[in-house]
């Protein structure tokens, strides 16, 4: 498998999920903080106030990445440690601590790249509204601006949002995610509020005259019929178009995909006159995340996915070749800008055993979603770099710490991080695509 050579390897991570620190320096409280201080909402009843305590061990784990070789990092900025009402004034401790975190990846040669939104809104913002109202993608853009003009010129990307999908249905649809809200019409309000916000960001970024190449991170799945049924098949193409078109369509063509807005109906978003011109700002790359396929049923109890490669702790089926189906689907769809993978990876029900962490599982997922990423590759996706989800086990929302996504392991109680095997199997793998460039 040999990838182009200026291809980008990377880890990520998310700020809530490793920084901790929670009210150190000035920081504002998250929804997500909100969230926490319900147990109920969360599987392990914890929250996110110690984490990785990444916010005092961030120099290790730079070093951590140093020695698995990768050239880039992507990580999320907490809007709360920056200004902690999500308005008015900034926090010059909170911007510190992310101008020391590129100190320590740049004297390691390691790129960053930032993620503006990854879920954490400022609880002052939530109190006003939150992404139901229309000021919040104002005060969104306030912020992306003012990290461009801070920063600009040392991020190699900035990604406005992270899976705005989540943010809609998962925060305001299902009540599983922060703020908690179980209620279909206002996850699709949101969910076109988080696209005006982009559309804001991406116009404010611009005029603050940032080098950093911009962009958005959207998760995406192909949807598979269950069977050939022509049921299945319809709920497999709405499916497609209420989740992937969903975000698509407005950024590449200034609309909505008809199919899910008859399915919407009466919960249609409200739409301003020139929405869809500010939305539709051109992208310099779109962040991709993948982690399975979606198999609709329309059968009743429905059809599971077979899963005859395997399934993950989350339960989530293993489908590699979905990777190379759904770029080769977006690139039939859409006038793309170059791609990266910002997030891929599993988890695995890892336990340390004489000193070691033996997640096999792990290093044939990320092996076989490499070879599905250069299958696209090799017919015609335009591919930048991999980002692998996570650098470390970290807190997985509201499954808390028991699902474990690192390819470095993290013990709780001591803070001590181990490499797994698959932080070994990427290492070397990396090592031998540098030797073959
Ligand atoms: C996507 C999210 O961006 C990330 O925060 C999460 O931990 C992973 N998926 C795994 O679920």
């Amino acid at each position: 498998m040999h990838f182009p050579a200026n291809f980008t390897w990377g880890v990520a991570t998310s700020a809530f999920q490793i920084e901790g620190a929670a009210r150190a320096d000035g920081k504002g409280a998250s929804i997500w903080d909100t969230f926490c201080q319900n147990p109920a909402n969360i599987d392990d009843r914890s929250n996110g106030d110690v984490a990785c305590d990444h916010y005092h061990t961030y120099r290790e784990d730079v070093a951590l990445m140093a020695a698995l070789g990768v050239d880039a990092y992507r990580f999320s900025m907490a809007w709360t440690r920056v200004q902690p009402e999500g308005k008015g004034a900034w926090n010059e401790a909170g911007f510190d601590f992310y101008k020391r975190l590129m100190d320590a990846l740049q004297d390691k040669g390691i790129a960053p790249h930032l993620t503006l939104y990854h879920w954490d809104l400022p609880q002052g913002l939530q109190d006003g509204g939150g992404w139901l109202s229309r000021d919040t993608a104002h005060r969104f853009a306030d912020y992306a601006q003012e990290v461009a003009r801070r920063f600009g010129d040392r991020l190699a990307t900035i990604a406005t949002h992270n899976e705005p999908w989540c943010t809609a249905n998962l925060g305001y649809g299902n009540a599983q995610f922060a703020p908690g809200v179980a209620d279909k019409k206002q996850a699709v309000q949101v969910s076109h509020h988080l696209l005006l916000s982009h559309g804001l960001a991406m116009q404010a970024m611009r005029a603050a005259g940032t080098k950093a190449q911009l962009g958005i991170v959207l998760n995406q799945w192909t949807a598979d019929p269950a069977t050939d049924s022509e049921a299945d098949r319809a709920l497999a193409k709405l499916e497609w178009a209420r989740s992937v078109q969903w975000f698509m369509d407005p950024i590449f063509k200034r609309r909505y995909p008809e199919l899910a807005l008859a399915h919407h109906g009466a919960d249609a978003p409200l739409v301003h006159a020139g929405d869809f011109d500010i939305i539709a700002q051109p992208l310099d790359f779109l962040g991709v995340n993948y982690y399975r396929r979606e198999v609709m049923s329309a059968e009743d109890p429905p059809r599971k996915p077979e899963g005859g490669q395997g399934f993950t702790d989350m339960g989530w089926e293993i489908y590699p070749q979905g990777l190379t189906e759904l770029l080769l689907q977006l690139k039939a769809e859409y006038a793309l800008p170059p791609i990266y993978i910002t997030e891929n990876g599993m988890a695995s029900s890892d336990h340390v055993e004489a000193g070691e962490v033996n997640d096999t599982v792990r290093l044939e997922y990320v092996r076989t979603h490499l070879e599905a990423l250069k299958a696209a590759m090799d017919q015609g996706v335009d591919v930048r770099g991999y980002f692998l989800w996570s650098l470390l086990d970290n807190f997985e929302w509201n499954s808390g710490y028991t699902k474990r996504f690192g390819i470095v392991y993290v013990d709780y109680a001591t803070q001590a991080r181990i490499p797994k095997a698959s932080a070994l199997w990427y290492r070397d793998f990396l090592a031998g695509q540098r030797r073959s460039r």
